[in-house]
């Protein structure tokens, strides 16, 4: 790792261990992006930068240099207005209401380590060697505006982080209309774009299109991440594939709305952006005052989806999820949900609990209607008191008695909401995103509170808080169950109306970093009806995500799948439930139902008290089965080797650390008769070690089952799985 600077020709040489990243700074202070991809030594890699005279159409902002335009400049951090006509990085307008500006180099610095982004989640390192970080100062002469770029390279891992922040160091008041987190322009447009897109319930399937000339993006104007599109784009060079080929990946450490895309100009370049989502937002910054953009990751990998994958997993399993549940197996769960819905009491919940610790299960969760009058949905968000109906003895109770199982407990909230039905809404009727004099549109029969304003926080963090320290919880299921409508608070000018949005995922950031490191025991599980803002804001605060509302084995498969494409294994909650299943009404079976959940954090979301001995029996193996495999499960290599979106059979596998282990998931959805006899071929096993299959006699080499395979089962019946643990014998 290291960032090189050459004083002569001005380039910037970013190196992590096996990438490199590189620009330039021209003459005029343009600072011209280079190169990224596979690391190379590097000695003169200004040759690579091609400045040609174009047409008048491309126009020129130096009228003694003629083959310079920026509209054919590939760029590190682009302005419109000034010879540039494509997608720019940052927007400003000025007192006179122009939007014209230019940041041009100012000065540099680079020092080891990696520091915090103000307020806002980001990759982190653990001492300064393991990062080196270059802050480029770009400056607008005109209004004294600095935005400092900053970029950071790491020693384990091939990622380089982005972000910037902005600067009023002049004298007007300025407003950023647009501020993207980074932009980087490709020299061809030979690539695929892969996007996660997807709706409640169906989330972050894989979508792939060859780019084509113009914009092709995904955003969200939510006010959060969402479940329809995740904050990611990967470009895939030609030919690439799982295993091979070059693949650049952008992700955003953001939770609200965001945008994410690529335009493909006239000369065939394609630039590459992400942050967060202009469209509906402004940000005034009076003199001295500065803005942080959200961190955007970006991965390069030479070995295909999957190799970047894989740099995202360890990076976010070590550096972006923090406290004590980063390198602690998770627990297995038993959660009433689906079980009860709203219908319970403390004995049902016990009688939950005591099925579940026979079966070996760790951990009971309360999910909602525990509070106020919540019977159902119209009625309580906000009003954080025990329902003394339900439980009549209190919470302190239920949790004891839960403890005297030697169970752990855990605990829904949705803070983030109010019900226009409540003792809070009645007391503050003006707390929640308002726009004056319009309706407040409910979603779920409910609205949502304004975190911009810090008696709200102030107030949630106490409820919450109280809660909390009551009992002996364990573990916090943290909702959020609908997308911002009339976008507004009654506290902000009307100059600032449209920073509401960002003011509160900033809100919201700040209430999370207060609880969760005033319980630092606790271990948080984020949720927003399941998977809709699973993304890498959330995970720095809570170290997974209930991946979707489907429980569905056969459809997770999907979601799941598409959900490792960035997040890893340790960050997505799965959990078997009741058949027919409550989304879609499939059944399948309890076996696949399991084997498709002990892949990510596993549990189960049913009534265990009405299950037959004979399922009770299968229960305890899985429960037995997930106890053993569950460090690589959720701390091993992830491999995808048969994809849900391009056939009938989906298969992935989790290798050790050391190699030593691996175990595969296969499931086959629908049956044919007659069916082909199958193979499947293993990954990330060590050629040079051979390997025992549980329940067979003899080994197999890791070359043969890598390149060789193994019979695919053959299965009678749909929605058939199957699982193999592989041990290397020494
Ligand atoms: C949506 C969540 O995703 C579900 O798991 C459940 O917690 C419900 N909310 C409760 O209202």
């Amino acid at each position: 790792m290291a960032i090189i600077y050459d004083q002569e020709s001005r380039v910037f040489h970013l190196q992590s261990k096996n990438t490199s990243y590189a620009f330039q700074i021209l003459k005029q202070g343009y600072p011209a992006h280079i190169y990224w991809g596979k690391k190379v030594r590097g000695l003169q890699l200004n040759r690579l930068l091609q400045i040609k005279e174009r047409a008048s159409f491309s126009p020129n902002p130096d009228q003694n240099q003629l083959d310079l335009s920026l509209d054919a400049l590939p760029q590190e951090y682009p302005s419109y207005g000034a010879t540039d006509f494509r997608s720019p990085a940052y927007q400003v307008k000025l007192p006179n209401g122009s939007t014209i500006l230019e940041l041009t180099y100012h000065s540099h610095e680079i020092y080891s380590g990696k520091k915090k982004l103000e307020g806002l989640p980001a990759v982190y390192v653990e001492s300064e060697s393991e990062a080196q970080t270059l802050e480029l100062t770009l400056k607008d002469d005109l209004t004294g505006l600095t935005a400092v770029l900053s970029y950071t390279v790491f020693e384990n891992h091939d990622a380089i982080t982005r972000s910037v922040k902005f600067i009023n160091n002049g004298e007007m008041t300025l407003d950023l209309q647009r501020a993207l987190s980074m932009s980087v322009d490709f020299a061809h447009d030979r690539f695929e774009m892969l996007q996660l897109s997807g709706a409640w319930a169906r989330e972050r399937y894989v979508h792939k299109r060859k780019l084509v000339p113009g914009m092709q993006s995904v955003e969200s104007r939510r006010g959060s991440s969402s479940h329809m599109q995740n904050p990611f784009l990967a470009l895939l060079s030609e030919g690439a594939t799982e295993d091979h080929g070059d693949v650049y990946g952008v992700n955003l450490v953001y939770s609200g709305s965001f945008i994410a895309g690529v335009e493909v100009d006239q000369y065939h370049s394609s630039r590459l952006f992400i942050g967060i989502n202009p469209f509906d937002f402004n940000w005034r910054l009076e003199a001295g005052e500065q803005f942080q953009t959200p961190e955007a990751v970006m991965v390069f990998s030479p070995d295909g989806l999957g190799g970047m994958s894989r740099i995202y997993h360890e990076l976010y399993r070590t550096r972006l999820v923090r406290g004590e549940f980063r390198d602690k197996t998770r627990p297995i769960l038993v959660n009433n949900w689906e079980a009860t819905y709203f219908d319970f009491n403390a004995d049902k919940i016990e009688a939950i609990a005591t099925a579940g610790k026979e079966l070996g299960i760790e951990m009971f969760v309360l999910d909602d209607g525990w509070f106020g009058k919540r019977n159902n949905d119209t009625t309580s968000l906000g009003d954080w008191f025990v329902d003394k109906n339900k439980l009549p003895n209190g919470l302190e109770d239920l949790v004891a008695r839960v403890k005297r199982l030697d169970m752990q407990f855990g605990l829904w909230f949705e803070p983030e909401m109010i019900s226009p039905e409540s003792e809070l809404y009645k007391a503050h009727p003006d707390w929640c995103l308002h726009v004056e004099g319009r309706r407040r549109s409910q979603g779920r029969n409910q609205l949502i509170l304004d975190f911009s304003r810090q008696d709200v926080r102030d107030y949630i963090v106490k409820t919450v808080s109280d809660i909390l320290s009551s009992a002996p919880i364990t573990y916090v299921k943290w909702d959020m169950n609908r997308n911002m409508t009339e976008i507004g608070s009654a506290l902000l000018p009307a100059d600032r109306q449209r920073e509401t949005a960002h003011r509160y995922m900033l809100g919201l950031y700040e209430v999370l970093e207060t609880i969760t490191t005033s319980f630092p025991h606790i271990l948080f599980e984020s949720c927003s009806g399941g998977g809709g803002r699973f993304d890498p804001g959330m995970l720095y605060y809570m170290p997974q995500t209930w991946t979707s509302d489907n429980t569905d084995a056969v459809s997770r498969l999907k979601i799941q799948y598409g959900t490792s494409i960035v997040y890893p294994i340790s960050t997505m909650g799965a959990h078997v439930s009741a058949i027919p299943n409550h989304q879609v009404g499939r059944k399948a079976s309890l076996e696949t139902r399991g084997n498709v959940a002990l892949s990510g954090n596993f549990g189960y979301e049913l009534d265990l008290t009405v299950f037959t001995d004979e399922e009770k029996e299968a229960v305890k193996k899985q429960v037995a089965l997930y106890k053993e495999v569950r460090p690589l499960v959720q701390f091993g290599d992830f491999y995808r080797l048969l994809s849900p979106f391009e056939g009938n059979e989906t298969a992935w596998m989790f290798v050790s650390k050391d190699k030593s282990e691996a175990f595969v998931v296969y499931v086959s959805v629908l049956q044919e008769a007659n069916a082909k006899l199958d193979r499947l071929r293993l990954k990330g096993l060590d050629p040079n070690f051979d390997y025992v299959l549980d329940g067979e006699e003899g080994a197999y080499g890791g070359d043969e089952l890598m390149n060789a395979g193994i019979q695919a089962p053959l299965f009678h019946g749909d929605y058939s799985s199957k699982v193999f643990r592989f041990r290397a014998v020494k």
